[in-house]
């Protein structure tokens, strides 16, 4: 099939954010006008599944740095047909290539996706079981390698075990053959164990620290996305000098680390990360995730994804609900629903 030039006319279904006033403000319009033609270097892609994440939430709070500003079509992961280019993109792949990747307003039937960052959905696999791949799985794989700097052998305390960049690295950080301590409410426990992590603890408990210190002796590798009610214990069993916490995400609210606390308290290494800054300043390390996670799909380590598919009109509900803390796994939404 060719490329389209001019995406046909007319309006689609779409999750439109009106204000800064969280999820609950979330509408759904039935006549939203349909991306037109692609911008320089777009792809206007017919979304199969649109991937939802925390920081969805924050946008629609106004607290993601960079976020867009109310109306928007909210949403930006998804997986879908490509069915136009725009020009400059560099040699395009066909309409109908079925593709993974970012761009704004995924929450919708159609959305324009940067055509630099996307990669064709696996072979065999549908839209909605290859998302994740350039968020959760390229966001773990970059706080395990490039920035924990994670070995065989070591001690990786995973926060937010059960959620979906946590259930990532829980399977990359077995691959890696890391010791896995990991944290989760304790309803999501038994989803984090039956990805074979032994020692699930509620972040919650008063002595987790302690506990943590008193199973490990020491941890090599933190991954913090949970801020506010995991920080400080988060440093305190990271073994001071060579001990890692890779920060990328702060679901609870932001933490404070002062320079005194890094000199005197928590000599340790404090790495951030936000997946977008890295492919942007770093491409090659960027590439490098992308070949480790299609390796590590050639090698069944990495095998489809199984989201919780909800259709769009629910996303309002979904958002809630992740904003709350009580999800697992990964959660998407189907425009043609
Ligand atoms: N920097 C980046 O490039 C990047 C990329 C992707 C994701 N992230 C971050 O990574 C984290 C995980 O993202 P995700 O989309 O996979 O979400 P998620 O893990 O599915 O959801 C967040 C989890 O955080 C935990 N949590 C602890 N305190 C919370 C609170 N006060 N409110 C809500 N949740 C709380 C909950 O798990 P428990 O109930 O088990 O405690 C919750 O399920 C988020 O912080 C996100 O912003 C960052």
């Amino acid at each position: 099939m060719d490329i389209e030039n001019v995406t046909p006319a007319g309006t689609m279904r779409a999750l439109v954010q009106p204000s800064y006033g969280g999820p609950n403000d979330l509408t759904l319009v039935a006549d939203h006008p349909r991306p037109v033609s692609p911008g320089p270097g777009d792809y206007v892609v017919r979304v199969g599944a649109a991937g939802v994440n925390f920081a969805d939430v924050m946008q629609t709070r106004g607290t993601y740095g960079g976020g867009p500003r109310p109306p928007y079509v909210a949403g930006f992961e998804a997986a879908g047909e490509i069915v136009a280019a725009g020009a400059g993109v560099d040699g395009p792949l066909p309409a109908g290539t079925h593709v993974i990747g970012a761009g704004s307003g995924a929450f919708a039937e159609y959305m324009l996706m940067p055509a630099a960052g996307v990669l064709p959905v696996p072979p065999g696999w549908s839209d909605a079981a290859a998302l994740g791949m350039v968020l959760n799985w390229a966001t773990a794989l970059a706080a395990l390698r490039p920035l924990g700097e994670l070995k065989e052998g070591e001690v990786v305390l995973i926060q937010a075990a059960a959620g979906g960049v946590g259930q990532a690295a829980v399977r990359l950080a077995r691959h890696y053959g890391a010791q896995i301590i990991a944290t989760a409410s304790p309803a999501k426990h038994d989803d984090v164990r039956a990805l074979g992590v032994d020692v699930v603890l509620d972040p919650s408990r008063g002595d987790l620290a302690e506990e943590i210190l008193r199973r490990t002796g020491g941890v090599d590798v933190v991954l913090e996305s949970v801020g506010k009610a995991t920080f400080e214990a988060s440093l305190s069993v990271t073994k001071p000098i060579t001990g890692r916490v890779v920060v990328f995400g702060a679901a609870s609210g932001d933490a404070v680390l002062t320079t005194h606390d890094l000199i005197f308290t928590h000599p340790v290494q404090v790495k951030g990360l936000h997946i977008g800054a890295l492919a942007k300043a770093s491409p090659s390390v960027y590439q490098g995730l992308i070949d480790e996670i299609e390796r590590l799909i050639a090698r069944g380590v990495y095998a489809p994804g199984t989201p919780q598919v909800h259709p769009l009109g629910e996303g309002p509900r979904v958002l809630r609900e992740l904003e709350a803390g009580v999800t697992r796994g990964k959660h998407a939404l189907d425009p043609r629903r």
